[in-house]
């Protein structure tokens, strides 16, 4: 048995799936009512996240089961005692990147979100998972929360909030990663500049894209 497939956090992690599929982006009438060009862009930018996150602010938006999956099996895999993540929202990541810290028994986990509401129902989750202990979380725009203080290495780090600054969060973490850290950008398609950057040849990572919209980058020595 694991952290993740034992009680509490099985059907914990059962019922917050269930209920983000019971929401939609499209459920939101401002949301709505923008042509796909508006979305795309707003997908895209580097200065109109914070109004385009507020109108989600009431939607969990979580990585896929698959991918949550994916992120223990990593930390978990890896040894993982130290990890950084861009984009807690309800904690759903957080909750199985905190599982895989606990299964290796113990490390600290870093995460950002701007969403002051998202972050009490994530703390809420997290204590429901008896995972709080691990977990730090970062209140206000990660550029600047996580442009301090962050552990001298860092063994994984999760790219899930705006997708346009995925290039400058890396910037804050990258010289902390250690070889053979793993990368894990969600949604990476609406950042092309991020993935020029962790595919190109000089750009010190090994990368691909992998399974829906994430790509998987690993820390070269
Ligand atoms: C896709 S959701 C994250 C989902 C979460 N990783 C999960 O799987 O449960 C993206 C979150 O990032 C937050 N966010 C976006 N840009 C941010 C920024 N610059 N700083 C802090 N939080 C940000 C949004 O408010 C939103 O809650």
């Amino acid at each position: 048995m694991t952290t993740l497939t034992a009680a509490p956090l099985a059907s914990l992690l059962d019922r917050l799936f269930e209920e983000a599929d019971g929401t939609s982006p499209m459920a939101v009438p401002s949301i709505a009512a923008m042509s796909r060009e508006d979305h795309e862009r707003l997908m895209r930018s580097k200065t109109d996240y914070v109004e385009f996150y507020g109108r989600l602010k009431d939607l969990p938006l979580p990585v896929s089961r698959a991918t949550g999956k994916l992120l223990y099996m990593l930390a978990r895999g890896c040894g993982a005692r130290t990890i950084v993540e861009f984009g807690t929202s309800f904690g759903i990541s957080t909750i199985h990147l905190a599982a895989a810290l606990r299964d290796n028994g113990g490390g600290r986990l870093i995460t950002s979100e701007f969403e002051p509401s998202k972050v009490e129902r994530a703390r809420a989750n997290l204590e429901a998972a008896g995972l709080a202990d691990l977990v730090e979380i970062r209140t206000g725009d990660a550029l600047r929360t996580l442009a301090v203080d962050l552990p001298d290495t860092v063994d994984l780090l999760l790219l899930d909030g705006a997708k346009a600054l995925y290039p400058e969060i890396l910037d804050l973490v990258e010289n902390r990663l250690r070889p053979g850290a793993f990368v894990i950008a969600d949604n990476a398609d609406y950042s092309s500049d991020y993935l020029a950057r962790v595919r190109s040849a000089a750009g010190g990572y090994l990368s691909l894209p992998f399974d829906e919209d994430v790509e998987l980058s690993m820390r070269l020595g």
